[in-house]
């Protein structure tokens, strides 16, 4: 789904029904090649053009102890173009491709480009049912010499930010086309299929020794928040106050780490609920986490619906801000996505913040107290000041400037417009911009816009200009 193109093609679709006959009518130009990206301006071949993806059904039979992986997936998608050939993101090995039932023929393009060329031309506006199957080894697949696909000792996680898609699923790779997803995973009994949303059905035994899982996602997801962690999990199943299904999962290997995990994500409902409060309604159809066996990861992501943790978080007790900034990203980041990966700050920033608030409710020090810590914690010639929240660059969108001077940006802008006017601009966000893309200046232009004030100062100096802010100085008292 990629809402706002498909708003402009239908308004020149109704331009074009309705010239004159006696116009110029120019000739239809021949169908042409979709892009091999979207043109992000981090990471330009990601995603691809020509195409609208609306639904991925991912169906999968995986072997743990070997990490064979085969597949098959059906994209339903709408040509925005007349197309004469078309790229999805895929690294692993494919062995056909049909579109709209005929055979295609295929050819792989650097890394983790697949060149798709249907048998017949397709039309823009023209529906396109994409079938790939494939059969490959994850872990051994590099894309620019690494893969993110992680093995562990009871099977694997397909888990990563920006780049995981194509280690098992063929797709257009970029957040602005997001997207439904139906996906079942065939894998020996005794083994667990944790993935987003929620299970259409239990667990069905069909083939003798093996057993396959459903996972649905309702609501558009961007490809890289697609996860799936297969393994021996324990599963809890609830349902929240609000009604909603709540499923969490936690490796059987996480040792002493067991109970401080339980203790944090069982607590992901009330987290949830609080930040229902503090952002808005809560944008999905469940709830949940997975935590996976310790330094299987090395880290934790938003995944849709239900965020991933590796366990080593919980090492020292229990830990409710990695709880809260994982939820507070189902906000910032999974519903409100970035247009392009240059505006992470939407992401990380927020999320950072979330942990303030979180500190601020819980009695454990004010988003105050943890903006002058934060501020002193970093000498004026340390490096961390030198890389721009606003634009880290693509060799490291996930710099710590972006978590902690971003979260800093944002206890600025609180101090700038008043608590009032800065949750009224939060919550303005994520409603304006649910399950859709967006960008920082789009952000600044709201805030502007509801304080009645210029915060051009404020977000260049904190967003864009290296070096430490100095505090109280002109440039950063926007007001
Ligand atoms: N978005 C994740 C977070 O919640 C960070 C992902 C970092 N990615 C990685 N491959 N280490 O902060
Ligand atoms: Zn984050």
């Amino acid at each position: 789904m990629r809402r706002a193109l498909v708003a402009v093609t239908t308004v020149l679709a109704v331009a074009l029904a309705g010239t004159p006959a006696s116009a110029t009518v120019r000739p239809r130009a021949a169908p042409a090649p979709g892009g091999p990206g979207v043109g992000d301006s981090y990471y330009p071949d990601y995603g691809n053009g020509g195409y609208d993806v609306s639904h991925y059904d991912v169906r999968l039979r995986y072997w743990p102890d070997t990490d064979k992986l085969t597949g098959t997936t059906t994209i339903l998608a709408r040509a925005t173009q007349d197309l004469s050939q078309f790229n999805l993101d895929f690294a692993l090995a494919v062995t056909s491709v049909r579109v709209n039932g005929w055979q295609a023929s295929f050819a792989r393009q650097g890394a983790h480009e697949l060149v798709v060329k249907p048998a017949r031309p397709v039309n823009a506006g023209q529906q396109l049912t994409v079938v790939v199957q494939y059969a490959d080894t994850p872990s051994a697949v590099k894309v620019n010499g690494f893969t993110s696909w992680v093995r562990t000792s009871d099977g694997a996680l397909a888990v990563g930010e920006p780049e995981i898609a194509w280690w098992w699923f063929p797709s257009n790779d970029h957040p602005t086309d997001k997207a439904t997803f139906d996906i079942a995973v065939l894998v020996p009994d005794g083994t667990q299929v944790v993935s987003n949303g929620v299970m259409p059905s239990q667990p069905v035994r069909e083939l003798s020794g093996w057993s396959r899982w459903y996972w649905r996602s309702t609501k558009p997801m961007a490809t890289y928040l697609a996860f799936m962690a297969i393994g021996q999990y324990e599963i809890r199943t609830d349902t929240s106050v609000s009604g909603q299904p709540v499923i969490n999962a936690y490796s059987d290997n996480l040792g002493e780490f067991a109970d401080a995990a339980r203790a944090s994500v069982e607590r992901t409902s009330e987290v949830v609920d609080w930040e229902s409060t503090v952002f808005g309604p809560y944008p999905f159809e469940a709830r949940g986490g997975v935590v996976t066996p310790p330094a299987s990861m090395g880290y934790a992501l938003e995944d849709q619906t239900r965020p991933m943790y590796d366990g080593r978080f919980f090492r020292r007790g229990s830990n409710m801000y990695v709880v809260v900034h994982e939820n507070a990203h189902q906000w910032f980041g999974d519903s409100v996505s970035v247009a392009d990966w240059r505006n992470i700050w939407l992401n990380e920033g927020f999320a950072s913040y979330a942990e303030w608030l979180w500190s601020e409710a819980q009695g454990e020090g004010t988003a105050q107290e943890l903006f002058d810590y934060t501020y002193a914690l970093y000498p004026p010639d340390d490096p961390f000041w030198q890389v721009k929240p606003g634009d880290p660059g693509a060799q490291d969108p996930f710099h710590a400037a972006v978590y902690d001077r971003g979260a800093m940006t944002l206890h600025q802008l609180r101090l700038a417009v008043g608590d009032d006017t800065f949750f009224s601009i939060l919550r303005e966000w994520t409603a304006s911009h649910r399950y859709g893309n967006a960008t920082i200046e789009q952000f600044q232009a709201l805030a502007e816009k509801m304080s009645g004030k210029d915060l051009d100062a404020l977000f260049t100096t904190w967003l864009f200009t290296p070096g430490r802010p100095n505090l109280g100085s002109p440039s950063t008292m926007a007001a």
